[in-house]
């Protein structure tokens, strides 16, 4: 009989964005099997009807259910969450959590000035996903939201750093800035990828606030809670696939996470892009 706990944990994202989430799960719990898709075959997202990402989203959980038996699954993309978190929770058989809540709690505990920011993309932003969290904190504090959209794509192609970076970080970050924020957070799970640039940008007085390992922390708690934790005697599988072209995955996707992404293999939708 399989022992649900020595199940993998499904993550996903549109690309390479959800490997900053991969990165704190294995940190945290290095004997939890994985299993990633990147759609990069479909990405970006972020200027997706919301629609359009939710139908991408339940594709994938489906996937990872059906084809890989995950035991729960992490939405390590903003976009998606905002989009789909709620009906994948209604509608999956395995628990299901996102970066958005998580985020959200670490940024109402950090700021001391009560003004906070929070950049994503266009669906993010637009979803208003992050003005409900907030709210829910239950915290007294002002958000200021900003789309920036251009930032996933540099991420996308590895220029994580200068001129244009800067440039186009600078321009987007303005009214964070005005708003006097002393925490962001980055609300784009590629983001933490350009945090030296977007530290430099804000200065040294803003705290950056990554949902990483805050979601890492969420899905112990959630494994716990459901006692589904791998027995710390396991040793992890972990299993990368992506809709795109899966040897550029792998040379990114290793340079962004480390040793622990080895092969790739191919991940075929059954929908139209
Ligand atoms: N990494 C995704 C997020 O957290 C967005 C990337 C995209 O636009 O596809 O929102």
């Amino acid at each position: 009989m399989v022992d649900a706990r020595e199940q993998p944990i499904g993550v996903f994202d549109s690309g390479f964005g959800g490997l900053t989430v991969v990165r704190s799960l294995i940190d945290l719990m290095p004997n939890e099997s994985l299993v990633y898709i990147g759609d990069t075959g479909r990405y970006p997202y972020g200027n997706k009807p919301a629609a359009k990402v939710r139908n991408y989203a339940l594709e994938i959980a489906d996937s990872l259910i059906r084809d890989h038996g995950v035991k729960a699954i992490v939405v390590a993309c903003n976009t998606a969450a905002s989009a789909a978190l709620d009906t994948l929770v209604d509608t999956l058989p395995v628990p299901v959590i996102g970066v958005i809540e998580p985020g959200a709690r670490a940024l109402a505990r950090v700021t001391h000035n009560g003004k906070v920011g929070v950049i994503g993309t266009v669906g993010t932003i637009a979803s208003g996903a992050y003005d409900a969290a907030v709210e829910a904190t239950g915290a007294e504090v002002v958000l200021t939201s900003a789309a920036c959209p251009g930032l996933v794509e540099f991420v996308e192609r590895n220029q994580v750093d200068g001129e244009e970076v800067s440039l186009l970080t600078e321009r987007l970050l303005s009214p964070l800035k005005s708003a006097g924020v002393d925490a962001l957070l980055l609300g784009c799970t590629h983001y933490p990828y350009l945090a030296p640039v977007i530290q430099r940008v804000m200065g040294d007085g803003v705290v950056l606030v990554s949902s990483a390992n805050e979601t890492a922390f969420a899905v112990r708690e959630m494994l716990d809670a459901h006692e589904l934790a791998a027995p710390s005697s396991q040793v992890a599988q972990r299993r990368f696939l992506s809709s795109g072209d899966v040897d550029a995955f792998a040379t990114l996707g290793r340079r962004l996470l480390g040793p622990e992404l080895g092969e790739v293999a191919a991940w075929h939708s059954g929908a139209a892009s």
